[in-house]
């Protein structure tokens, strides 16, 4: 009689990548080492973005929670630790996702029962629009003086970083405060809630009581857009430098990463100069939300439906982007991590901000099974 094990076995004799299994069925007994076990051979931290619900609810029968610790040593909620999830009014707030992750203060959690380091995201989403800022302090902006706006900033901070103080490696302290559109703000800021009621200060007041919080935590700002350097990683350069010179205790910057299957990253590039201007700077980086979009056959924001690239060679060269983007990582003495942003096809979120025209951006599919670009990073770890 064959069974999945025997089955996964027999794959894995023949150096097949076995698959975690198939959807609906108990997660085998792996017989190689995953993407987390080669990575500490690097000393590298190695993670994705997830829902806390998809770990607590042990969703796709187990497979999510079997694939994130076969893969990942790192985590970082995906949106569980922004400020409309936690921040529930002007100091109300709601830790029930943090404390199944990280156990309340004195207690430990499902992260370190299963050996997974973790990125908090994200203490100040310096954006307006969308799931960024609470509605009810988006609300009440006319009533709210500088001194109030602080004065809550304040607490919050010290009340989520400081629950889980020692418990967070890093925090993205914030996130995308730099516009897209040229301003006259400085360091191009956007107009947001909190530049508004603070100015550009609002980001070293945010770093300074982040670490006062949480001491141990490394502490990041985190933007997308300039990766491979121009305007607004310029605008970046300057921020961060200022960061500094004002006492911020920032310990590097995040880089987003969502590219798609026909960047280019090669040494002496944009994107290694950014690392190296950074380095200059005596600042860490990490890569925190990579994902590396494929056009779509059929438009079909739906995950739960087979999604077919456009041009079927998109699926190898995503795999030489993932490997580039890793190749760089290990490549730099000031990369703390890369993470993903998705445990699988199933679960990214290309396809909806994308209205189904792009999908397939992460390592594993849609029914756990590695891709190309799993392979491409395994090699990579094996060396
Ligand atoms: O939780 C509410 C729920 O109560 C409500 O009923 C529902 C309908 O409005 O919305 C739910 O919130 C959603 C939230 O995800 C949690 O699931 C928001 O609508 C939805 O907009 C939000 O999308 C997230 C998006 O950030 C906006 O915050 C994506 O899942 C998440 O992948 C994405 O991640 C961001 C990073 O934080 C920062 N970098 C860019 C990246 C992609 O946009």
């Amino acid at each position: 009689m064959i069974t999945i094990c025997s089955l996964l076995l027999a794959l894995s004799a023949v150096g097949r990548t076995p698959p975690f299994a198939q959807v609906g069925v108990t997660p085998p007994t792996r017989t190689q080492p995953g993407l987390r076990a080669l990575a500490k051979r690097h000393h590298l931290n190695i993670g994705s973005a997830m829902p806390v619900a998809s770990l607590r609810n042990d969703i796709d029968s187990g497979q999510y929670s079997a694939a994130a610790i076969y893969t990942f040593n790192m985590l970082e909620p995906e949106n569980d630790f922004k400020p409309p999830a936690v921040w529930t009014g002007p100091r109300e707030y709601r830790f029930t996702e943090g404390d199944f992750l990280l156990g309340e203060p004195g207690k430990t959690g499902w992260a370190q029962a299963h050996g997974f380091k973790v990125r908090g995201h994200v203490l100040v989403y310096a954006q307006d629009f969308g799931y960024t800022l609470p509605q009810w302090l988006r609300k009440s902006e006319s009533s709210l003086s500088k001194e109030d706006a602080s004065a809550l900033l304040h607490d919050y901070i010290f009340a989520l970083a400081g629950r889980y103080r020692g418990k967070v490696a890093m925090w993205d302290v914030a996130n995308e405060a730099i516009d897209d559109r040229p301003n006259q703000n400085p360091y191009n800021l956007r107009n947001s809630f909190w530049f508004r009621k603070l100015g550009p200060e609002f980001l070293v007041l945010a770093f300074k009581w982040a670490h006062e919080a949480d001491p141990r935590a490394e502490l990041y700002y985190n933007e997308y857009g300039i990766e491979g350097g121009g305007q607004k990683a310029q605008h970046l350069l300057d921020l961060v430098k200022w960061l500094k010179e004002q006492g911020a205790p920032i310990k590097g910057v995040g880089l987003q990463y969502h590219i798609d299957c026909h960047t280019s990253i090669s040494p002496g590039d944009g994107h290694y100069k950014l690392i190296d201007d950074l380095q200059r700077l005596r600042l860490a980086y990490m890569i925190t939300e990579l994902d590396v979009a494929v056009r779509l056959r059929l438009p079909s924001a739906n995950t739960n439906r087979d999604q077919l690239p456009n041009d079927p060679n998109d699926i190898d060269a995503q795999a030489r982007v993932y490997a580039s983007v890793f190749q760089m990582a290990l490549s730099s003495r000031n990369c703390h991590g890369v993470q993903i942003w998705g445990l699988n096809d199933r679960y990214s979120w290309i396809p909806g901000v994308s209205q189904g025209r792009n999908g397939l951006a992460t390592i594993l599919d849609r029914d756990y099974k590695p891709k190309p670009a799993y392979a491409a990073i395994e090699d990579l770890l094996r060396k």
